[in-house]
């Protein structure tokens, strides 16, 4: 038997001892042995809950207690969790977690620590919820140089987008459903400003790249300025507008970047709906592969928790994965990188306007809507996001042009 401890009782905490309970006996026989929780670890009660018969408020007596092999870190949050995981592996107790602000942040130190101590650090869950994407990565593409991930890495504003989409529904009714999903993250700036994106996309570079990527150097940009007049233009272009995540070798180096996208329709991207995630990596022997699956919610993230504590408790003396080194890799300037725009100028005078889109542009494409009758949108050429960010500024102030509603990028594969 081997027993384990499970730190947080949230909807990530509560799903893995349901998952333990549901499919106990077929787990087990896959980890080869019995796996037994013997503390869960939360700050609150649950009265009437059975989980009160192993429920502590204190970190100690399971760090302390010898009997423990494995930690399962649901909290959520950096710290205290990255102070319980570290002292935990130093400990020598090999930890899982569905983490991804303890895995971008620390990630690169914790991975060093499980290698050291010939333990393991998984985190299958801590990107894409119930796809397996680490493992695939870490194990099965490793005959190939990556140089591209793209995918969709966010449940919450994924869903979002499709009912605003789907339902007209507002920005704040749909989030707020998401969070009775148990989709969003406790503070949801963290989904609707691709912060959490951002680290999932970090974590996936790190992985691709074999080097510690650092969320920080990556830009993010979230939807809340999709408006009802975005999503308007983009089904009249036929195409779908979704959060992107993408991380790109150009040359030798590589950059990264979260989004929100116009997709063409024949774009796989596009058919991923609701809080399903997909993550689109390219590799030069293998070519493209696309995972699939939902990407947030109670279930489908403990089932990968799950996963990783069987291969724990399988491994518990041997280091499995090799994941990345320490050593930082510098990200190129997102202004090399090339994209397009798709960009709404409201104006004062049409004609004037678009004489000034088309001085700076070249000649365009305009799109008009009858429902918003004082502005027009069009697609720019590719050029780097360096050179179009001035053009757009040169914009700003031109004669007939009012105001620049909104841009956003494009993506023609
Ligand atoms: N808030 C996250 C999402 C949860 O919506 O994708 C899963 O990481």
């Amino acid at each position: 038997m081997v027993q384990i401890a499970v730190l947080g009782y949230g909807t990530v905490g509560s799903g893995v001892l349901e998952v333990l309970q549901t499919n106990g006996e077929s787990i087990n026989k896959r980890a080869g042995k019995e796996i037994k929780v013997k503390y869960v670890l939360d700050r609150r009660e649950f009265p009437g809950d059975p989980v009160s018969s192993i429920l502590v408020h204190d970190i100690e007596p399971i760090l302390k207690d010898p009997e423990v092999k494995v930690i399962v870190e649901v909290m959520g949050g950096v710290e205290p969790a990255y102070t319980f995981v570290k002292r935990a592996l130093l400990d020598g107790k090999s930890v899982v977690t569905s983490n991804k602000e303890l895995v971008a942040k620390h990630g690169a130190e914790l991975l060093q620590i499980a290698k050291e101590k010939d333990i393991n650090f998984l985190f299958e869950a801590s990107v894409g919820g119930g796809i397996p994407i680490i493992r695939p990565l870490n194990q099965s593409l490793t005959a190939d140089e990556i140089y591209e991930i793209t995918g969709i890495l966010n449940g919450t504003t994924n869903f979002i987008l499709t009912k605003m989409k789907e339902e007209g529904l507002s920005f704040e009714t749909v989030l707020k459903e998401a969070q009775d999903l148990g989709y969003a993250e406790r503070n949801p700036e963290a989904d609707v400003e691709g912060h959490d994106a951002c680290r999932k996309i970090a974590i996936l570079s790190s992985l691709a790249f074999g080097m510690h990527v650092d969320y920080e150097d990556i830009y993010t940009e979230g939807i809340t300025k999709i408006s009802q007049a975005d999503m308007a233009y983009a089904a009249k272009m036929d195409r779908e507008i979704k959060l992107v995540a993408t991380s790109k070798k150009q040359e030798k180096e590589v950059w990264a970047r979260v989004s929100p996208v116009l997709l063409r329709m024949d774009h796989p991207l596009s058919t991923v709906h609701g809080v399903f995630n997909a993550i689109f990596v390219k590799g030069n022997v293998i070519g493209d592969v696309m995972f699939y699956g939902k990407g947030a919610g109670k279930l489908p993230t403990a089932s990968a928790v799950v996963a990783d504590i069987v291969d724990a408790v399988k491994h518990l003396n041997r280091n499995i994965m090799s994941f990345w080194s320490t050593q930082k890799m510098e990200l190129l300037d997102i202004s090399y990188a090339p994209t397009q725009y798709f960009i709404r100028i409201g104006y004062t005078d049409l004609s004037l306007a678009i004489g000034q889109v088309e001085k700076v542009f070249g000649k365009i494409h305009i799109i008009q809507l009858d429902e918003y009758d004082d502005e027009f949108g069009f697609i720019t050429n590719e050029e780097t996001e360096g050179a179009l960010k001035e053009k757009i500024a040169l914009l700003s102030n031109s004669p007939g042009v009012y105001e620049i509603r909104n841009k956003i990028r494009v993506e023609q594969e």
